[in-house]
């Protein structure tokens, strides 16, 4: 189109007084110098005036739709077969024009034949590329659904024995990515169930025979009284004494239990009142000094210059310090020492339980705080002390702590804020 809209341009300029059939020979030099393309030119009524390639003149062109535009006086493109070798071409027509009015046209036909087979070959490769793309993409999609889909199943048999109840399942973790970390959450979450239900197994077995000692002692008593205790004053006295003490040891585990299960679900509120701490200390160590002394082991307490009235709950704060003082005096072997120190530091009291006591492994003073903890299964107690304790004290915002060591004994620190 560029080329025959220059040539008939160029005709405008210089050729457009000549007669165009006479200097057609002349102009079809020019034109066709500039291309590859075969160039004709031809008169206004569709006759071929001259060819590049030597085609025959006086051949009429009419029936090329590009022909009969240009004749029309706009350029026409045309692609279709040549009449004599069916080759695909494509023509371009232009009108040839000198003052006006239309003179002629001229003609470029250029063959298709490798341009159609440089498209084939572009098709071919694109075909090919796409098709290659399809297959890695259809190949990377499949190994990566392969490999979500195996981690999946795994999680999912795994998450299927759990519910059947055996936490002891551990998955396997294929990848470091999200299903490894879900993994390892499943993992944990078993471990951590097993090691619960492992504690509540321990718990059941502890707290049953917790039960059973005062009722086998009121059990035993009741029958020793019915046989021959109506005659026996002080043996009837000493044995209901028994039981009495036995009765009270019962309803003061239960109470234990309903309490920590209160405090556990979150039931459990701090009725704050003024409390004097010195006064409620010297209470709790006169009522445990008995004890203490039965053991042999002195029951000591040193509070130094007044403490502050804190806010707090005088019951719960007394059912902490009992625990302490009971832990105390159970791990620590006669002629052993309890002291219960108390005293003011900045914006909050601290009071401390030391023994002289057996001491705490290293291990087990990472778990003593945990509800059903310890550290001899056989010794008598639920595990529970300290772990209600520990909760106490927290919803007074305060601190427990505990430091040990084995063979020396322990202390137990809390930090109440004033
Ligand atoms: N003063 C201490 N000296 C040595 N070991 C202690 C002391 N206090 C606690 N422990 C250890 O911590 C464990 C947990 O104590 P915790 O008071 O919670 O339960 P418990 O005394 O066994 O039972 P409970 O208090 O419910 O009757 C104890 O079993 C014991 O092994
Ligand atoms: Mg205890």
């Amino acid at each position: 189109m560029n080329q025959a809209e220059l040539s008939a341009s160029f005709f405008q300029q210089y050729f457009a007084d000549e007669d165009l059939e006479k200097q057609s020979e002349r102009l079809l030099k020019g034109f066709a110098n500039n291309s590859d393309a075969q160039v004709q030119i031809i008169d206004p009524s569709g006759r071929l005036l001259q060819d590049s390639t030597g085609l025959p003149g006086d051949n009429i062109m009419m029936n090329f739709i590009d022909v009969q535009e240009a004749i029309k006086g706009h350029p026409g493109i045309w692609n279709g077969e040549a009449p004599s070798t069916q080759e695909a071409i494509l023509a371009v027509s232009y009108p040839l024009k000198a003052n006006d009015s239309i003179v002629g046209e001229v003609r470029f036909i250029t063959s298709l034949t490798e341009t159609i087979s440089t498209i084939n070959q572009i098709t071919v490769l694109l075909i090919c590329v796409g098709m290659l793309v399809i297959a890695i993409v259809t190949i990377l999609g499949l190994v990566l659904s392969w490999t979500i889909t195996r981690s999946i199943k795994d999680l999912k048999q795994a998450a299927d024995q759990m519910t059947e109840g055996n936490f002891s399942i551990r998955v396997h973790k294929r990848y470091r990515d999200e299903l490894g970390t879900l993994a390892d959450t499943l993992n944990m979450m078993a471990s951590r169930i097993s090691k619960s239900e492992q504690l509540k197994n321990d718990f059941i077995s502890s707290v049953s025979h917790e039960i059973r000692t005062p009722l086998t002692s009121i059990k035993g008593w009741i029958i020793t009284l019915k046989s021959n205790g109506v005659n026996n004053q002080p043996l009837l006295h000493d044995g209901l004494d028994i039981i009495e003490s036995e009765s009270d040891r019962l309803t003061r585990m239960v109470d234990e239990l309903l309490d920590f299960s209160k405090l556990d679900n979150g039931r459990i509120t701090i009725r704050y009142a003024s409390v004097d701490l010195t006064e409620l200390i010297q209470r709790i160590v006169r009522q445990l000094a008995p004890r203490a002394a039965r053991q042999g082991i002195s029951l000591e307490i040193q509070t130094g210059e007044a403490l502050p009235t804190i806010q707090a709950d005088e019951n719960r704060l007394k059912q902490v310090l009992i625990n302490l003082i009971d832990n105390s005096i159970k791990f620590t072997s006669p002629s052993g020492r309890i002291l219960v120190h108390a005293y003011t530091a900045p914006s909050k009291v601290v009071i401390t339980v030391e023994d002289t006591g057996s001491g705490i492994t290293e291990e087990d003073l990472n778990n003593v705080l945990l509800k059903f903890y310890k550290g001899d299964q056989h010794a008598s107690g639920s595990g529970l002390g300290l772990a209600i304790s520990e909760q106490i004290i927290k919803l007074h915002h305060g601190e427990l702590r505990i430091t040990s060591t084995i063979g020396k004994g322990t202390i137990v620190q809390i930090d109440l804020p004033v």
